[in-house]
């Protein structure tokens, strides 16, 4: 084989934001968005990517440069990974043509990042059959993640390998699938795109300004996550709608809603949602709410009266995998 495709899904933090990047679990799902890569061997010591949905369109340098140098926002994740693997087993690649395309925009908070990440190593992994086991591929694209964006606890990581909903705790220290019911979930994306890495600095200077405070509600998003986890287990989206609500509180206490997050929760509250609250690091990104059936129409059309954008999408989604293999593959 000298080619191949692989895919990984989108996610979206269901309970635990930030707590999570100071030593606290939190619950993540995969959403039935993909990124897909596909990743191509070559002798030529020279590393190209294309990647129209992040406008890079034919980039490429010697594996010699790999990561020095300026490298465009949309091939860092991909470059890094690249490197990182070429490091590991320096006699086996010596060149890869590596193209993107993604079902999801990278402005959602989807995690784009980690899964273009996760399904370089993946892909790279099965074309060169270096049985790397799930958590050296864990352990690489966590580095690789760590490298780029200097922070982050990894849970998108997790999300990207293992897809379904996992119980996550900071750096990998335990990360268990949950086999949770298809969460009737709806997403509403706020317009703003969030920069992940000033928002957790954010709160990294208010823990250092105000360490009882904040460590005090990290605690109380532990218990959250505590409670989330056996109603998610049983599907009483109720109880699950009641700790969305409850996380949204504590995230507002920490600073990282936003005037237009909080309308999109009310607006879905008010119109029959169980529950709602931010998804991910905060000010801007994505809102999720839990919605009975019969107030799906309404909870949609009230997310949108106030300035948001519903996001179709479902959990249950599984997690990379190769789509095709072979030795020459359509592009696209
Ligand atoms: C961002 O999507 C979620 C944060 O908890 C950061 C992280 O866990 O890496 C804010």
């Amino acid at each position: 084989m000298n080619a191949i495709t692989v895919s990984a899904p989108g996610k979206l933090l269901l309970f635990g934001e930030h707590a999570v990047v100071h030593n606290h679990p939190a619950i993540v799902t995969a959403v039935n968005q993909w990124l897909f890569v596909t990743l191509e061997k070559s002798n030529d010591g020279i590393f190209s990517l294309i990647a129209p949905d992040v406008k890079i369109n034919a980039y490429q340098k010697s594996f010699a440069e790999l990561t020095t140098g300026e490298i465009p926002l949309g091939a860092q994740f991909i470059e890094h990974a690249t490197a990182r693997f070429v490091d590991r087993f320096p006699s086996m690649c010596k060149g890869i043509a590596a193209k993107t395309t993604s079902q999801f925009s990278s402005e959602f908070g989807f995690g784009s990042s980690s899964a273009s990440t996760v399904s370089t190593l993946f892909g790279l992994n099965e074309l060169y059959q270096t049985h790397l086991s799930s958590q050296e591929l864990f352990e690489m694209a966590y580095r690789v993640v760590l490298e780029v964006s200097k922070k982050g606890s990894g849970f998108d990581i997790a999300s990207a390998l293992c897809g379904g909903v996992v119980y996550f705790f900071t750096g990998g220290k335990e990360i268990r699938p949950l086999y949770v019911p298809q969460i009737p979930l709806m997403v509403g994306y706020t317009g703003v795109k969030t920069n992940t890495a000033t928002i957790v600095t954010q709160v990294e200077d208010l823990k250092a300004q105000y360490p009882d405070r904040v460590s005090q509600i990290f605690d109380e998003i532990e218990t959250i996550v505590k409670k989330a986890e056996p109603a998610l287990l049983s599907g009483d989206w109720k109880t699950v709608g009641d700790v969305m609500n409850e996380n949204q509180i504590e995230l507002q206490k920490l600073g990282v809603s936003s005037e237009k997050l909080d309308a999109m929760c009310n607006a879905a509250r008010s119109a029959g949602a169980w529950g709602a609250k931010l998804s991910g690091a905060g000010v801007g990104d994505c809102m999720i709410a839990v919605v009975p059936d019969e107030a799906r129409e309404a909870v949609a059309k009230a997310i949108e009266a106030v300035g948001g954008q519903v996001v179709p999408v479902k959990t249950q989604a599984e997690g990379v995998r190769v789509e095709k293999s072979g030795f020459s593959l359509p592009s696209y």
